[in-house]
């Protein structure tokens, strides 16, 4: 199974149902950008909640809504909201590196805390209604912190657990730590989805040809350079045309939105400066759109080059 990343900001409902619309099925399942519990107050969560109501979601890949805290109540009160809605499985994240939720020991801060952790899932789990699945990372600061982890999810009915094996404090720096994957990967009882780096059909091939025993693997910025890699790590067509045509649907939903003209050219610039390599371009055709200084401008420009792959 290939499985979306949660990417806050890229990933959300606009960009699942463009994907899926011109790729059907290239990605099994998505897994949304956090949900942020506060304690004593789900405003803040329920915001942002919008990006899984299933009536927004209809035409995007199947999606497991992700919660981001450690506050039992808020947690069990979203996550049977969510189940209420039809989702049966939330995901924990216990993988998140920026440094003021860890600080919290919210995210990879939860890492170096192992009976903190046990402490949440002994509160959450008995009332729980959707199952549970947790994205973790390797450790905060050390990658070993992972080993004291495992045990404390072993002891709970876990559905899968994602592993990014890089540190928090690691951001997205360096490689990602296969040796420690390696040793871990035999100590988890639950299903264990691979996340990390994977940009090319080689890299995957590559990941299950050493780990055969992982079947899924989440991808997040590999989609984002080349929306084409999950076709071509199932052998579906590759044409560049049909990066264009999720580039121009993504482009008809980000005009959609209710924000002003300049957030719009600021997210048509963010994607486009993650994917332009999928239409073969160079830095100078790239350019072309970034160098745009209006909407109607920078449209225009996206719009001439995209119509070359008609
Ligand atoms: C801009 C950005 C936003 C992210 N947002 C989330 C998030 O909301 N939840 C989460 O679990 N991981 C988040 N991640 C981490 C990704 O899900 C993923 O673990 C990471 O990018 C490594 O996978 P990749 O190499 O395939 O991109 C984010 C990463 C980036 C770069």
């Amino acid at each position: 199974m290939l499985i979306l990343a949660p990417m806050q900001g890229l990933t959300e409902v606009m960009f699942r149902r463009a994907y899926n619309a011109v790729f059907p099925g290239a990605l099994d399942l998505a897994v949304s950008p956090f949900l942020s519990l506060t304690h004593g107050d789900l405003r803040h969560a329920l915001e942002k909640v919008d990006d899984v109501l299933p009536e927004r979601n209809v035409g995007a890949m199947p999606v497991v809504p992700q919660l981001l805290g450690r506050e039992p109540e808020e947690f069990v009160a979203l996550a049977n909201r969510l189940y209420e809605l039809g989702y049966g499985e939330v995901n924990w994240n216990v993988g998140c590196p920026m440094r003021r939720v860890a600080a919290k020991h919210r995210g990879s801060g939860l890492l170096p805390h192992p009976e903190e952790m046990r402490a949440v899932l002994d509160a959450v789990v008995p009332q729980l209604k959707p199952r549970l699945s947790v994205k973790v990372r390797l450790g905060y600061t050390n990658p070993r912190e992972i080993f004291a982890v495992v045990p404390v999810l072993n002891d709970y009915p876990i559905a899968s657990v994602t592993v990014h094996p890089r540190t928090g404090r690691q951001q997205y720096g360096g490689v990602p730590d296969l040796a420690t994957f390696a040793e871990v990967l035999p100590l988890i009882h639950s299903r264990v989805i691979y996340n990390g780096d994977i940009v090319t059909a080689a890299d995957y091939r590559a990941l299950r040809s050493r780990f055969p025993q992982v079947e899924d693997v989440m991808i997040g910025r590999g989609v984002l350079y080349n929306p084409l890699l999950p076709c071509e790590i199932k052998g579906e067509e590759t044409a560049p045309r049909r990066a264009a045509d999720f580039l121009r649907m993504l482009l008809a939903a980000i005009l959609e939105r209710p924000v002003t003209d300049e957030a719009k050219v600021r997210k048509i610039k963010e994607y486009w400066c993650l994917s332009y390599r999928s239409l073969h371009l160079t830095e100078s055709r790239r350019n072309e759109v970034l160098h745009a200084a209006t909407l109607p401008a920078t449209v225009a420009a996206l719009e001439r080059l995209l119509e070359e792959y008609a």
